[in-house]
């Protein structure tokens, strides 16, 4: 029931504080340790290669969690699109570990790639919101998401609940196997101040309405740009745009910009810098001022410590592997006030299906 929400995507976009805590009691015992299955760790650490498998949003997921896994456990990780892997399997490692992140635990093209992976007997651990779902019931291991339902086409707890639990799972492996950085990162404080930080951005819709209104109701292109940790937040921030305002989206490793995609910015193309780590926060914005040179409208979605005057959405500090928790969050609801300008149906875009069950 969605209440007094017109959309159901507000009110699960409105959620992800009270999931971030959730997940933080379920997944935290008393002395505050993380209460993952022993036995899920001890198959994951002895891999030599973990391989992240999802589709859309949840492949999106995996894209950051790919890089808090080889920082805090330092097993080399990559991500693979299900649809893709399914037919061009790259050349595997000796000893692989599969992680299958999807919201619905229904995906085929996931599905499709569990079955490879189950015949040759490599262990297996699926990430989802659904319990007894096909790809929880067929893999080896199982953690939830504790979610709670996601209605609307458009996914965004499930987004966040699959960072934060593929920070969780990160924080155990790299403890269980003694790495010092593990150690260091106290994910259960940090899931705290995540949680305060979304609420503080929920509660500043009216700017992102505005901004919406101002800058994404009209173009027929947009770009979200950033760099690492944020280039792969660019991608989800695109999707959602996309998938609900029809808005053509992309996202954008910053520096790749001026190699090409620079030439399809002209006067008022919104480009929208997303800017939370301390190493490349210069750069990208060079790479904003380079688009507003040639006619864009930039936009910037900044975490606290580096903001300046003239930014537009500014984001509480928290340890920069977690900071996509809480910068997808402005470009959930940027997507979600875009669509309802257009009167568009926000839960259900045209084309789409909330859970896709052929490949
Ligand atoms: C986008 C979206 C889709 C799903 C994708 C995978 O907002 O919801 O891209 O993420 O279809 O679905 P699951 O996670 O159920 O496997």
């Amino acid at each position: 029931d969605k209440g007094a929400y017109p959309f159901y995507m507000l009110k699960e976009v409105d959620e992800q504080p009270a999931v971030m805590r959730k997940l933080v009691q379920k997944y935290f015992d008393e002395d505050g340790k993380p209460t993952i299955d022993e036995e899920l760790l001890k198959s994951m650490s002895e891999a030599d290669h973990l391989y992240i498998v999802g589709a859309g949003t949840s492949y999106h997921a995996g894209l950051i969690g790919a890089r808090i896994f080889e920082k805090l456990v330092g097993i080399p990780t990559s991500v693979h699109i299900s649809s893709e892997f399914a037919y061009e399997q790259p050349l595997l490692s000796k000893k692989p570990f599969f992680i299958f992140l999807s919201q619905s635990g229904e995906t085929a093209d996931s599905r499709e790639v569990l079955v490879n992976v189950n015949k040759n007997n490599w262990p297996s651990l699926t990430i989802t919101n659904v319990d007894k779902s096909t790809l929880s019931r067929e893999a080896t291991f199982t953690e939830l998401l504790y979610a709670g339902p996601e209605i609307a086409v458009a996914s965004t707890k499930a987004y966040t609940a699959q960072i934060a639990v593929e920070a969780i799972l990160a924080k155990a492996l790299g403890e269980y196997m003694n790495k010092p950085v593990a150690g260091a990162f106290d994910v259960k404080h940090q899931l705290g101040l995540v949680a305060n930080g979304m609420q503080s951005i929920t509660d500043s819709k009216s700017i992102l309405k505005d901004l919406s209104d101002k800058y994404l109701s009209k173009p027929r292109n947009a770009f979200y740009i950033g760099r690492g940790i944020d280039w792969s937040v660019s991608l989800e921030a695109a999707l959602k745009l996309k998938e609900i305002s029809y808005v053509q989206a992309e996202g954008f490793a910053s520096g790749e910009l001026k190699h090409g995609t620079i030439a399809l910015i002209e006067k008022g193309t919104p480009v929208i810098g997303i800017i939370t780590q301390d190493r490349t926060a210069g750069l990208t914005r060079s790479n904003l001022e380079e688009t507003e040179a040639r006619g864009a409208n930039t936009l910037t979605i900044v975490s606290r410590h580096l903001a300046k005057d003239n930014d537009n959405i500014i984001l509480p500090d928290v340890d920069e592997l977690l900071s996509p928790l809480l910068s997808v969050v402005p470009a959930q609801l940027l997507a979600y006030y875009t669509s309802l300008g257009k009167g568009l149906d926000v839960d259900k875009p045209r084309n789409l299906a909330k859970s896709v069950t052929v490949q």
